[in-house]
């Protein structure tokens, strides 16, 4: 699906077409120089608006507006020429930053319907406060892997916001959305499952039936007495993203889709690692409050920074200072009260080492 044999140069073919057009040395057809008449802006919104040089060779039953014709005829193509969809069949969402679309897999696949996520081109220089969350996690290439070697001037260009540094990281941001879902989904996650993707758009399973798609939590009446297990079943998922040393990021009842009595998370472009950014318990946390908040308008009451803490002590306390400090501090505490208790007889060390455990355990 992943298009594993193109090129990781391809980056050295956007950089080449899009950074030297923008710098005023345009290559025309025929050879020759002229100065550009289009702003970045306009070159930029070419990268999928304009599809004079694709050849569109399917048809949808879905009727795309003008405006949307170009990027998402264009970002489905591949798809279309992977044998994976058919047909495009009806808008599921328009969003600010993806839409979602509902399309009819190739029989070959066996799959029936897909839910198709093909992001804005706009994206490119509007991602949602995306330095937070890109701190500490690698650039990915449109197959999924690290940038590896290239991966400094990569950084580099998206520092600089330089047209082709946007389309990095517009690819580095759809991959790990796409990679998330790969390695939660085997990991048996309440996920979609990830079926392709292109340079612009994720393929998945399609939550919902043909008349209508998986409504967002936050619009459903749950039934009473569901809120419950609902809710566990959220907590499990954190639970099992967090052993995978990943945070969704973007938690709340607008991304789970609710069917049938089931819950499906969805929207992971945002992921961060619990490891590696600096912002991660704070990120978790919000997660949890923001899950906590939206159960709790249903009779479900839990605690959001013990929730938080619990898992932050089970998955990172041991890399966590200040929860050093304070295990250490016990300890300390711990071991004066026994000095003070011993004094004067020789006690002995297994007893002693046994009491210190039974201190440390009752004062956690
Ligand atoms: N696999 C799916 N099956 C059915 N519907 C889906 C699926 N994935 C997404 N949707 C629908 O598309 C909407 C947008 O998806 P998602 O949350 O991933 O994108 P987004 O970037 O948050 O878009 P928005 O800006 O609209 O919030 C969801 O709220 C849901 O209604
Ligand atoms: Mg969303």
């Amino acid at each position: 699906m992943m298009q594993a044999d193109v090129p990781i140069d391809k980056y050295e073919y956007y950089e080449e077409r899009f950074d030297e057009r923008a710098g005023g040395k345009v290559l025309t057809k025929s050879g020759a120089n002229h100065k550009p008449k289009k702003t970045r802006g306009q070159i930029l919104a070419d990268l999928t608006d304009d599809t004079s040089d694709v050849d569109l060779s399917f048809h949808t039953t879905y009727k795309p507006s003008r405006h949307e014709e170009g990027w998402l005829l264009s970002s489905l193509q591949s798809l279309y020429d992977e044998g994976l969809i058919t047909d495009v069949l009806s808008l599921v969402k328009g969003g600010k930053e993806a839409s979602v679309y509902l399309c009819e897999a190739h029989p070959a696949t066996g799959l029936g319907l897909l839910a198709a996520k093909v992001y804005r081109p706009r994206m490119f220089r509007n991602l949602r406060n995306d330095a937070m969350y890109r701190q500490g996690r690698e650039v990915l290439t449109s197959q999924g892997r690290p940038a590896g070697k290239q991966a400094g001037t990569i950084a580099r260009a998206i520092r600089n916001q330089t047209v082709f540094g946007q389309q990095a990281a517009h690819t580095s941001w759809l991959m790990h959305e796409y990679t998330a879902l790969e390695r939660l989904y085997e990991a048996g996650a309440a996920v979609p499952r990830p079926v392709g993707a292109s340079d612009n758009a994720i393929l998945m399973s399609y939550h919902g039936d043909e008349r209508m798609a998986a409504p967002t939590l936050n619009t459903v009446d749950l039934e009473p007495g569901e809120a419950e297990a609902l809710f566990q079943e959220v907590l499990r998922n954190v639970d099992l993203m967090l052993q995978y040393d990943l945070i969704h990021g973007d938690l709340s009842a607008y991304n789970i889709l609710y069917w049938e009595g089931e819950i499906t998370m969805i929207d992971f472009p945002q992921v961060v690692n619990l490891r590696t950014n600096e912002k991660a318990r704070t990120i978790l946390q919000r997660d949890i409050r923001r899950t906590c908040e939206y159960f709790a308008q249903h009779g479900v009451v839990g605690d959001p920074d013990a929730i938080a803490d619990q898992f932050w002590r089970r998955y990172v306390a041991e890399l966590d200072a200040e929860d050093l400090a304070a295990d250490l501090s016990r300890l300390e505490l711990a071991l004066a009260d026994l000095e003070v208790e011993t004094v004067g007889g020789a006690g002995s060390s297994v007893q002693d080492s046994k009491e210190i455990a039974r201190r440390l355990g009752s004062t956690k």
